[in-house]
């Protein structure tokens, strides 16, 4: 990106600059634990992939938030207050009426979750029914809000959820105006199970700075889901889809490759802070796409994929570079008919559990984050009056 340091390479060094923080542990947590070397992931012990298969999204939300796995009666009552707790206000769905079509879902999503504060200004963050009350209200609305503007910017009124549906049925329904088969909405459910929670990525870490200054959620949701929406983020699964769509077909993808590599571009969906191996997700959901495209038709964007991996493992995985979970995800929702500026938006309403819990969390022993820097501009400096004044030469 032009003029940007998107790549500032400052080395840590004697003053024990970090930059990005990279290896500087800011928190002791519970909730999810990467063994990046071995590709492996876990949520409060259980691994993903037993998750992915046997869990919902709304009990693997519960398990993050509260550390363990319901209870049925729990559940129940879990999965009853979501349901009770999906619809908008008809201020919110008359604001994002006001939002431009031509908007970013991720814009509209970060203002709309921003705007539940006006609605709910309690801030009693000590007391749990406030705080069970936050998270049922966030967890039941982000998809009624991505479904409702991605309705609005086509023109048409947002749709009431179906009450008799479950979670990702029902978003898939006010998405599409079309009750899911059943297999597409199993599907979307893994997928929100897999980008549930990641430990201190960007967007959690984002979501514990605002939530150690003790403001209400809704800001600490909205903080989260701004920092998702960067290329470099969760804004990766709309960019890989691009990125295949220019490459067209297989057999182009290795001269893509090469001509990337040179031009030292990033491959979008390869790489991780954390993993030094194929991400466990990447594997997942390409298991995920193969069950889609045996029910429903292949993507022969699928083929473009696994040539770009095939070219870019002898090149790129001596660096320790391999598909990320931003790399598959993308070709599931687009089989699921989903358009590609709503991928992160689905990242995100998966990633509000992950957030909400690592929110708790913090709460439970805050300390204001507060770093400190190294200072090197200049030096006692006096004000020069504006005749005296030589031009400087903007960066
Ligand atoms: C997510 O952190 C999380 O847990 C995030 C996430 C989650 O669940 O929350 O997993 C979700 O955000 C996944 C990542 C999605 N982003 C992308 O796919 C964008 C492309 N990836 C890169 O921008 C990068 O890999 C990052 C941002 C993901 C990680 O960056 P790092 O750890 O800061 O690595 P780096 O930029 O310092 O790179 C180290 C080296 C460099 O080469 P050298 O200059 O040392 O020779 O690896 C190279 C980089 O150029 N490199 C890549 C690359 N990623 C790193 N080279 C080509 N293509 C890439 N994708």
């Amino acid at each position: 990106m032009e003029g940007l340091d998107i790549e500032n390479k400052q080395q840590p060094n004697s003053l024990n600059l970090r930059p990005g923080l990279e290896g500087v542990p800011v928190a002791q947590s519970s909730i999810c634990d990467i063994d990046g070397e071995k590709g492996d992931l876990k949520y409060r012990g259980y691994s993903i992939s037993e998750l992915a298969e046997k869990s919902s999204f709304l009990e693997t939300t519960f398990l993050l938030i509260w550390g363990e796995l319901p209870t049925s009666k729990q559940l129940k009552e879990f999965e009853s207050q979501i349901q009770m707790h999906r619809r908008l206000s008809f201020r919110v769905r008359d604001m994002m009426k006001c939002f431009p079509e031509s908007g970013h879902p991720m814009d509209a999503l970060q203002s709309s979750a921003a705007s539940l504060g006006l609605f709910y200004s309690r801030r009693a963050i000590d007391d749990p029914k406030y705080i069970y009350d936050a998270v049922v209200r966030l967890i039941a609305k982000i998809p009624t809000m991505v479904a409702a503007f991605q309705l609005i910017r086509k023109g048409q009124d947002p749709i009431q959820p179906r009450d008799d549906l479950p979670y990702s049925a029902n978003f898939l329904y006010m998405l599409t105006e079309k009750e899911p088969d059943p297999i597409a909405a199993r599907v979307l459910d893994r997928c929100l199970i897999l980008h549930a929670e990641h430990s201190l990525n960007a967007s959690t870490f984002s979501a514990r700075v605002t939530a150690s200054t003790l403001t209400d959620p809704y800001a600490v949701i909205a903080s989260a889901v701004g920092t998702l929406a960067g290329p470099l983020h969760g804004g990766a699964n709309e960019d890989v889809i691009k990125m295949l769509e220019k490459i067209k077909s297989p057999d182009r993808a290795s001269s893509f490759l090469d001509q990337a590599i040179k031009n030292k571009e990033k491959i979008m969906g390869f790489g991780h802070r954390e993993y030094k191996v194929k991400d466990p997700r990447a594997n997942l959901l390409q298991s995920f796409a193969e069950e889609l495209f045996a029910r429903f038709g292949k993507d022969e964007m699928y083929d473009v994929a696994q040539a770009v991996e095939q070219a870019a493992t002898p090149k790129l995985g001596p660096k320790g570079i391999y598909p990320n979970v931003d790399f598959y995800s993308g070709l599931v929702y687009r089989k699921l008919g989903i358009p590609k500026d709503l991928f992160t938006p689905i990242f995100a309403i998966s990633r509000v559990s992950g957030w909400l819990a690592h929110w708790r969390e913090q709460l439970s022993a805050n300390r204001i984050y507060r770093p400190t820097q190294i200072y090197t501009g200049k030096h006692n400096r006096t004000w020069e009056p504006l005749e005296e004044r030589s031009s400087i030469t903007k960066n």
